[in-house]
């Protein structure tokens, strides 16, 4: 089943709480938190006191993006304010792997994401020890950009190396998804689609979820 994960990034700061009670409601499956630290990304984001304030407005998954250089020093501390999945960039640490252990060992889901110019290749050692793939289809640090057209052969590419490497890895695409591109980004492999402007930026969430999902389900038409 492929899930919507709305990025709070582009909701209402002054009404977090507020907003992903709307986006629940709504239909959202997981709740998309863009940590940003000014160094990594031009931009500067949530922390994880924030975090652990919005915990208390939901159950739904937290899925924690951690655009922030060196994770690792941080990992302890986001584990603590409630996140259920910690992704993090393969360019941002000289220690992925040690990196993502950790995070595991913290009993939480670890995912790892590549930025638009970085190579498939350099998450394949480590794709067995992962649970989620993060491909970026636009470059990390706004809402509201145009989705990368050259991203659909890599997804495309990250599905088949999930399917023959680690199967229970799971795709997520980032960056652009729209309701008029995110069924051809989940024919290309993706299982869940993060939306930020999409969805907050849309008058009514419950029918723009809902016109997602009904694109999701939709059956292929035989060629
Ligand atoms: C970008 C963030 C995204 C962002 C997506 O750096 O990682 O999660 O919120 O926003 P949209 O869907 O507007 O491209
Ligand atoms: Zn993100």
């Amino acid at each position: 089943m492929k899930m919507i994960a709305p990025s709070i990034l582009s909701a209402d700061g002054s009404r977090l709480g507020d907003e992903i009670t709307a986006v629940k409601a709504a239909g959202a499956d997981w709740i998309h938190i863009d940590v940003m630290d000014g160094h990594f990304v031009p931009n500067l984001t949530i922390g994880p006191g924030l975090i652990a304030s919005l915990r208390k407005a939901t159950r739904l998954p937290f899925d924690v993006h951690l655009m922030i250089e060196n994770p690792e020093r941080y990992i302890d501390a986001f584990a603590e304010a409630g996140s259920d999945w910690i992704t993090i960039h393969v360019e941002a640490t000289g220690h992925l792997h040690r990196t993502v252990a950790l995070i595991r060992e913290r009993g939480l889901r670890a995912g790892v994401s590549l930025n638009p110019a970085t190579p498939l290749v350099r998450i394949e050692p480590i794709l067995p020890d992962i649970d989620l793939l993060l491909i970026m289809t636009v470059n990390p640090g706004f809402g509201g950009q145009k989705f990368i057209e050259g991203s659909l052969p890599r997804i495309r590419q990250a599905k088949e190396m999930i399917r023959t490497r680690a199967p229970k890895v799971l795709l997520e695409v980032d960056g652009g998804v729209t309701l008029q591109n995110i069924r051809t980004i989940a024919d290309a492999g993706a299982d869940i689609l993060v939306a930020g402007s999409a969805i907050f930026g849309s008058g009514d969430y419950a029918e723009t979820i809902g016109a997602m999902k009904v694109l999701l389900s939709a059956q292929t038409v035989p060629a």
